[in-house]
């Protein structure tokens, strides 16, 4: 039994010093030391031998597995290291080539616009106050005076869900809902930002597009004080120089109503395809808050008086950055992009 014991650990060796793979050594652990495995059936015939032999038999049994054992971890050992120095003597790696590049974006184009344009008026005091996209009829329109089958809804036709929701059309309900709130506390200086849908779609339109409102409620406020305030503005988003115009126009929620045009940046008024040849560029719509609006806000019209303005984000960066088609703010071209 003893050289029967060590002829298979003879024989393991040998086999397990030619295995060329990792699937063969595998093949010859089961082989030899697996559950029904040449050793395993050896160990079974032990019952039939003397007291005295058993403890001896038994002790090169072990021996003899623990060979096999440690051969088989060997030459696993010497494979894996010839498989790895094969890989690494078939790869060429060239240490010269650059590096992938990290791509950094930038910030977009309307994304600065609004940022430069909120800085301006917090620098001015105001507040910036935020409302929601899909509003209520009520605040969109009816609140600022716009009544049901009032002609002046059709010039902000715009998504409707139902009867009292839509996607609001301009960011003026920030204003009633501010009030409700302030009333009839004042003074009240807020710019409120954000997205706005009208169904518009063309070189200088886009069914979405976004908006800064501004207003300022208190005593005495004048349309004196909404022109000192905007004049600012213009004066710090385009050039000191730039010049400012008041073209009377009807809004429902102002009265009186004004488009306000700067002085082309193009030309600087003398006139060139910018600006049609005018000298001047419509850049918001502005107002004195209509005493209907102050009141079903909550505020004494005879007491306190308010400005407010409108302006589109898109329009202000076109004509900061001089981009003609307000489409490409959209698209997502990263050659546009990459050029702010
Ligand atoms: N909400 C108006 C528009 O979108 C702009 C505006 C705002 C006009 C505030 C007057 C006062 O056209």
């Amino acid at each position: 039994m003893l050289d029967k014991l060590q002829a298979i650990a003879r024989e393991a060796e040998q086999l397990l010093g030619q295995a060329g793979d990792l699937q063969t050594l595998e093949e010859l652990r089961v082989r030899f030391l697996g559950k029904k495995g040449v050793l395993t059936q050896v160990l079974r015939g032990m019952g039939g031998l003397s007291a005295e032999e058993r403890p001896k038999v038994g002790k090169v049994a072990n021996e003899v597995k623990a060979r096999i054992a440690a051969a088989l971890e060997a030459r696993a050992a010497a494979l894996k290291e010839s498989h790895r120095a094969a890989r690494l003597a078939a790869e060429t790696i060239d240490i010269t080539l650059p590096a992938t590049a990290l791509e950094a974006g930038t910030i977009h184009p309307l994304s600065s616009t609004r940022k430069e344009i909120e800085d301006i008026f917090l620098g001015l005091g105001f507040s910036i106050v935020e409302g929601p996209e899909v509003e209520l009829d009520y605040y969109n329109f009816e609140a600022l005076n716009f009544p049901k089958d009032h002609p002046a809804r059709d010039m902000q036709d715009t998504f409707v869900i139902s009867e009292e929701l839509l996607l609001r059309t301009h960011t003026s309900p920030v204003q009633v809902r501010t009030f409700e709130r302030t009333a009839p506390e004042v003074p009240v200086k807020i710019i409120a930002p954000g997205r706005v849908y009208r169904r518009d779609d063309d070189a200088t339109h886009s069914p979405m597009f976004h908006q800064v409102e501004g207003f300022l409620v208190d005593t005495n406020v004048t349309l004196s004080n909404l022109k000192a305030v905007l004049g600012t503005f213009v004066r710090k988003m385009f050039s000191p120089g730039t010049g400012m115009r008041f073209r009377p126009s009807f809004f429902p929620f102002t009265e009186p109503s004004a488009e306000v045009d700067i002085s082309c940046v193009n030309c600087g008024g003398g006139g060139c395809r910018v600006c049609s040849y005018t000298g001047w560029l419509e850049i918001l719509g502005a107002g004195m808050i209509h005493p209907r609006v102050l009141e079903v806000s909550g505020y004494d019209s005879e007491k306190v008086t308010g400005f407010a303005f409108g302006m589109g984000i898109e329009r202000v960066a076109m004509l900061k950055y001089g981009v003609n088609d307000l489409r490409l703010f959209f698209d997502n071209d990263l050659r546009f992009l990459r050029q702010f």
